[in-house]
């Protein structure tokens, strides 16, 4: 996410394969398993949902999916969430802030690729292995740009996807009816996630550097400069988006920019997208009510989405 071509395209090209649509679809019935394993499981009641399932969830996908071992994965949990300030004391001083930070990013490259039960084409272990022939081997990204991109790949992967079934639930609250309509005709599930990741981009906000002086709206940002792109508002721009603040489940075409946009558009989009729907569809399959309750905590940097929020639940 952080590199511009020419160091783009063999990083990109190591983890694309395993990230098609197609890829995708056979981690299907994987994916409908840890599902069903945590949300089986749910209690009637008051319980924390970003705990119990919207956390746990894009976590075991994305921890199997770059080979690390079951036992690895509380590891690999706390890493991610000191690394993304989720659980470190904001009250700290800032040079003690970012020292934990950046040892956090860190300590993921300690363990070794490949340890775990990857499946077949796991984008890590694949690299992992020294490659064939010596053109292969000059093309192919060092092993310590591996290790970071599979440090980045489990951030992206995790937070980004917890938030989305966060956003989703809390778009139901404010939209009522549409939890009826979607309970009764599951095919309009795909269309309320495209409208949950337009009205509650888990991704707000993109940075840019500018290459060159780029005229905007009248305005120049100057060659050098630093740009906060807000996605947010992107989305609910009214020239692309008819009526933007309205929930629409028909909305077409729906081309929001949660997922980015260009040669850094998002990899996991497909997975993101088939995790929401898999979830969604087990909680109205399991649950016969579920209502969003006022004990939510938001992300509070450039994530935007609930890192806890309390459901009152009512099995079926
Ligand atoms: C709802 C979930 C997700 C959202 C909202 C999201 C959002 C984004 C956005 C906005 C970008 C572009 C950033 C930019 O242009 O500066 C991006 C890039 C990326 N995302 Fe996601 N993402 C999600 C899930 C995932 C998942 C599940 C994975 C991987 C398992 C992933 C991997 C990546 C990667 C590798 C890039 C960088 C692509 C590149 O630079 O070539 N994302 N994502």
């Amino acid at each position: 996410m952080w590199t511009d071509p020419p160091t783009h395209r063999p990083l990109s090209g190591l983890v694309s394969q395993a990230f098609t649509p197609k890829t995708v679809a056979r981690l299907r019935p994987r994916i409908a398993d840890i599902a069903a394993e945590l949300i089986t499981g749910l209690p009637d009641g008051e319980f924390d949902i970003v705990d119990a399932v919207a956390y746990p969830l894009p976590l075991i996908v994305i921890v199997e999916l770059l080979g690390v071992s079951p036992a690895d994965r509380a590891f690999f949990k706390d890493c991610t969430d000191r690394s993304l300030g989720l659980r470190v004391d904001p009250a700290l001083p800032p040079e003690e802030l970012g020292r934990i930070v950046a040892d956090a990013t860190k300590e993921p490259r300690r363990v070794p690729a490949g340890r775990g039960p990857a499946p077949p084409g796991a984008p890590i272990r694949r690299p992992a292995q020294r490659p064939r022939g010596r053109r292969a081997r000059r093309r192919a990204a060092p092993d310590t740009k591996v290790a970071a991109l599979a440090s980045m790949l489990l951030t992206a992967g995790y937070v980004t996807t917890t938030l989305l079934l966060g956003n989703v639930l809390l778009c139901l609250r404010d939209n009522p009816g549409v939890e009826q309509r979607l309970r009764t005709d599951r095919s309009l599930v795909p269309a309320a996630i495209e409208e949950v990741l337009r009205c509650r981009p888990p991704v707000s906000q993109a940075y840019r550097i500018a290459d060159e002086d780029v005229p905007v709206a009248g305005e120049v940002v100057p060659a050098n400069g630093f740009v906060t792109v807000s996605v947010l508002s992107a989305n609910h721009d009214e020239r692309q988006f008819g009526d933007p603040d309205r929930f629409d489940l028909h909305r077409d075409p729906n081309k929001h920019l949660a997922f980015g946009h260009g040669i850094h558009f998002c990899l996991g989009a497909p997975l993101a997208r088939l995790e929401a729907g898999i979830a969604l569809n087990r909680l109205f399959d399991e649950l016969a009510e579920l209502r969003v309750g006022d004990d939510i905590t938001f992300h509070d940097a450039e994530f935007y989405g609930a890192t806890r929020m309390t459901v009152s639940a009512r099995r079926g």
